[in-house]
């Protein structure tokens, strides 16, 4: 089942190839001018360039060529040589009531799928969530999605920060905090029993004592050297095994965890796995030897690196002094610190080694904040150069940030870093609120307002997100994203929310769908929007931006309005029409809520 964009993409390609020119040529677009046709190809300037023949020449013999296609009703020759081409109201039909029977709303697979994994989300233990983990949240689980309904095989991995520098401090932080914690470390570390041990540890370890600790404990590494190297130290004794460290990390990985997941669901974000940092500690050992017999690592005061700019690859880097020196670009990975730890860049190459051997896959995409670009150049170049995945096959998904009304990265008025619970209940709030300014909801029994309002909060949130091309920073606008008018979530939903409602009031009248016919302008805008579908799907996995089927959704709901406002449904003045137009409502609502399902929007029935 093709696209009419496809299908007439083909039509023109053999009329070129017939005239002895490229298929290629014939690749049509929507028309720039919907007034004068539904697609056009540009390919006979092109072509004319080849042929030493005037384009408009070319573009006649390739007109006439196409008189004998049926689903089309006129190609006329525009301008400098463009071919312009209207479909013929049947083959709208055809096409209409194609998609309207297809469960995947006209959207073809991937072939031959692929096997993909993506790294989103990153939350940390304790560390807060900030906005570059929501927007990672939000464009990973709609990516994932997308891979998924595109028929590929497709791993979502949480890749949970719980290896690094922070547990050193936070296992510090707790011990002086709590003596008994300090206790339990000495006695384990003395041959004490671990099960009473770990008992004692989950008694006084929970997210509000590590999200307290954190702050300080982090800040007071920053300007006391001796407690940065104790919490070093600690973090390089806990990587090595000791096991009072193990246990009371283990203790914190779940509390974390248990916490994230929670937060996480809200949102409607769900990872196939929940793989941290630490997971790929176990092969860390085999791939230093393996780096090192195949001769990557070098001696850097202490520390081991492996170096992955090429030659005369270098930037300017400015020195502590003042001073400015030419260095290489991009910088080492570090792959074993002087204290003998594990560092970001390890962990990250040793879970490249680790997805390998697990899933194969033939695709690694890693959602994260554009500011982490550097090091994923790093990591991957060193991958190539260690042969474990080809340069090509991984592929960072770089995000701009959300930001307050100054421009910067977003905080919440007190300067701290948004809690992502904080902020869908806020959201939540706000969402209630617009649905009682809109008189919206009125009839619901208290639990499904409250989902609905959950529902419309998430859609705010993401909608917001995902109508952007990923490498856009926008601006974080609460008043804004709830509304229900303009390009935004709401609206989305309360487009079809109404339509769900005209089906049922349909359904009690006893009207029923039938035959899909194209008389109407607005009709015939309606199906050439459904079968843009496909396009938008394939666009978005081609380049990993969502934000193609958030512009589809959008003007599919936009389309059914101005259809809706044409053409009366319920009233039409015939059956035969209504039954086409239930068709069509039914069509549209069923695409429209795969596009929002694809953003990661679940559709309320009503509101
Ligand atoms: N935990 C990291 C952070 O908060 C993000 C992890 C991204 N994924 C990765 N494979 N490095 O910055």
């Amino acid at each position: 089942m093709n696209d009419l964009k496809t299908a007439l993409g083909e039509a023109v390609g053999a009329a070129f190839a017939g005239a002895g020119l490229p298929p290629e040529l014939g690749r049509v677009t929507p028309a720039d001018r919907p007034d004068l046709a539904d697609f056009q190809c540009n390919g006979a300037m092109a072509a004319a360039r080849m042929a030493t023949l005037p384009p408009r020449d070319i573009a006649a013999r390739i007109a006439a060529a196409l008189e004998g296609n049926g689903d089309l009703t006129g190609v006329e020759i525009a301008g400098p040589g463009f071919i312009n081409l209207r479909v013929s109201a049947q083959a709208l039909a055809r096409r209409a009531a194609e998609v309207a029977g297809d469960p995947r709303g006209g959207a073809s697979l991937a072939d031959p799928p692929r096997r993909v994994i993506i790294d989103y989300g990153g939350p940390n233990v304790a560390k807060p969530m900030h906005v570059g983990h929501l927007r990672s949240s939000i464009i990973g689980e709609a990516l994932k999605r997308i891979h998924r309904f595109r028929g590929d095989v497709t791993i979502g991995d949480a890749h949970f920060g719980d290896w690094g520098f922070q547990m050193g401090l936070l296992i510090l932080a707790t011990a002086d905090e709590i003596p008994v914690i300090a206790e339990v470390i000495a006695d384990v570390d003395a041959g004490g029993d671990p099960v009473a041990a770990e008992a004692i540890l989950r008694a006084h370890v929970d997210l509000p004592l590590l999200e307290r600790l954190y702050p300080p404990a982090a800040e007071r590494a920053k300007r006391d050297p001796d407690f940065r190297d104790a919490a070093r130290k600690a973090t390089a004794a806990l990587q090595g095994g000791r096991a009072s460290y193990r246990l009371i990390w283990q203790v914190f990985a779940d509390v974390s965890r248990v916490a994230l997941k929670r937060d996480f669901h809200a949102l409607g974000v769900d990872f196939d796995l929940w793989k941290g940092e630490s997971d790929a500690d176990p092969l860390i050992p085999e791939m230093i030897a393996d780096l090192e017999a195949k001769g990557l690592l070098e001696s850097d005061q202490g520390a081991r690196i492996l170096r992955v700019a090429g030659p005369g690859e270098t930037k300017k880097k400015k020195l502590d002094d003042g001073s400015v020196v030419v260095v290489e670009s991009p910088d080492p990975l570090l792959v074993v610190s002087s204290e003998g730890s594990a560092m970001y860049g390890t962990t990250d190459l040793a879970t490249i080694l680790q997805r390998r051997r697990d899933f194969d896959p033939q695709l690694f995409l890693y959602v994260v904040d554009q500011r982490q670009a550097e090091h994923f150049e790093q990591v991957f170049r060193a991958a190539a150069r260690a042969e474990y995945a080809p340069r090509e096959d991984l592929v960072h998904i770089g995000f701009g940030t959300m930001n307050g009304p100054d421009g910067k990265p977003f905080k919440t008025r007190e300067g701290g870093v948004l809690k992502l619970a904080d902020l869908i209940a806020m959201t939540s709030e706000k969402a209630t609120a617009r649905l009682h300014e809109a008189g919206l909801g009125a009839e619901l029994a208290e639990d499904e307002f409250r989902d609905t309002a959950h529902k419309v909060a998430v859609a705010a949130l993401k909608f917001a997100d995902l109508q952007n091309f990923r490498g856009t920073s926008y601006v974080f606008d609460l008043d804004r994203f709830t509304s229900f008018e303009g390009k935004t979530g709401p609206y989305l939903l309360y487009q079809a929310v109404r339509i769900k409602s005209l089906l049922r009031k349909a359904a009690d009248q006893g009207a029923v769908a039938g035959a899909i016919v194209i008389a109407e302008p607005t009709e015939r805008e309606l199906a050439l929007t459904l079968d843009a579908f496909n396009q938008a799907v394939v666009e978005a996995d081609d380049k990993s931006a969502p934000h193609f089927i958030a512009e589809h959704a959008f003007r599919l709901a936009q389309v059914y309005s101005k259809f809706y406002a044409a053409c009366p449904v319920l009233a039409a003045a015939d059956e035969a029409t209504r039954a086409s137009r239930l068709s069509l409502s039914q069509a549209v609502l069923a695409q429209l809520e795969t596009a929002l399902d694809l953003l990661g929007i679940e559709t309320p029935e009503r509101m």
